[in-house]
């Protein structure tokens, strides 16, 4: 399923990422996530980078079409479902808006409350999914998978080989889930939400298909490419938000410092980016920093804030 795509003559913009690729097509470092065992099998060398300009047009370069799990970077897409089902006052009484400066798995909980800090790290987005309308844990995942579907245009579909996985070792999740269900921020059947929040980590992705759904975020919440409006204007702007200060986990302040846009990443080595009122980029490379962040994913974010100077401050 490789495929060395550079942009077709005469298209400034492909051109563009393809000299951002290669130039960082040798950087080492890192390792493909291995907590969970089905990630660890991915080729470490794919690498793909694709925009989605707001008129739907999209560029890339390198790997954009190979499908990977979308992980983490499901957590904003959901969190605006989420939104759009309960509304922000809502939604606020059971997860936090704040940067908790810990990694993606940490297991502290507001004091009082019993809130998970952020929708972007695993225990608020475990609440956030088990928000999305539904009467039943099917019906929930259905409308998740629909609205991820329209985020990137197309239907989705599981890997159900990563889904069996992150069940199988799921136990720090599963420990998080019941804290959060003794502390009163997680309602319903623990095991049901976690498997809701298990499969929605497992949906297949490309490159080219995170670009779009980023794409749609900094459009306001209508779709570039299919011209479909997913989420309300004032609910892109809080995911947006909500990104521009947790999306990176502990990273996230030098993020914003050095890159300035907000972003999501995932473990599968996926970041996405969205430019409000610009476009969205996908970026797929597997090796892994400490933080859990693609070493290569955070480098072509770099190079293209600083060469394109796309920084929003
Ligand atoms: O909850 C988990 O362990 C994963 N399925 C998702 C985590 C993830 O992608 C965190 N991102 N860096």
């Amino acid at each position: 399923m490789r495929h060395d795509q550079e942009g077709p003559p005469g298209d400034p913009l492909s051109g563009l990422l393809d000299q951002v690729r290669r130039s960082l097509r040798d950087l080492g470092g890192g390792a493909p996530a291995s907590y969970i065992p089905e990630l660890s099998r991915v080729d470490p060398d794919l690498f793909g980078l694709s925009l989605c300009a707001l008129d739907g047009q999209v560029y890339g370069s390198g790997d954009t079409q190979v499908p990977f799990t979308v992980q983490s970077v499901s957590k904003p897409f959901v969190f605006a479902l989420a939104l759009a089902d309960r509304g922000l006052e809502e939604v606020l009484t059971r997860v936090g808006a704040e940067p908790s400066g810990e990694a993606f798995n940490s297991i502290r909980l507001e004091p009082g409350t019993g809130r998970p800090p952020n929708p972007m790290v695993n225990a608020g987005a475990i609440v956030t999914t088990s928000l999305v309308a539904g009467d039943t844990p099917e019906a929930r995942f259905d409308r998740i998978l629909d609205g991820l579907s329209a985020f990137a245009a197309r239907p989705l579909a599981v890997d159900e080989a990563v889904y069996a996985s992150e069940r199988a070792t799921g136990d720090r999740n599963r420990a998080l889930a019941y804290l959060m269900h003794n502390a009163g921020s997680l309602t319903g059947d623990v095991e049901d939400q976690l498997d809701v929040y298990f499969r929605q980590c497992s949906v297949l992705v490309t490159c080219d298909d995170l670009a779009v759904m980023h794409a749609t975020l900094a459009a306001g919440g209508v779709n570039p490419v299919s011209g479909t409006r997913v989420v309300a204007p004032r609910h892109a702007q809080h995911v947006l938000a909500v990104m521009a200060t947790c999306g990176m986990y502990d990273a996230s302040g030098q993020w914003m410092l050095q890159v300035g846009m907000p972003a999501k990443s995932g473990v599968s080595g996926a970041i996405g980016v969205a430019l409000p009122g610009q476009f969205g980029i996908g970026v797929f490379s597997p090796p892994l920093e400490e933080k859990g962040n693609s070493v290569r994913g955070i480098a072509a974010c770099h190079l293209l804030s600083d060469q394109f100077g796309l920084h929003l401050m």
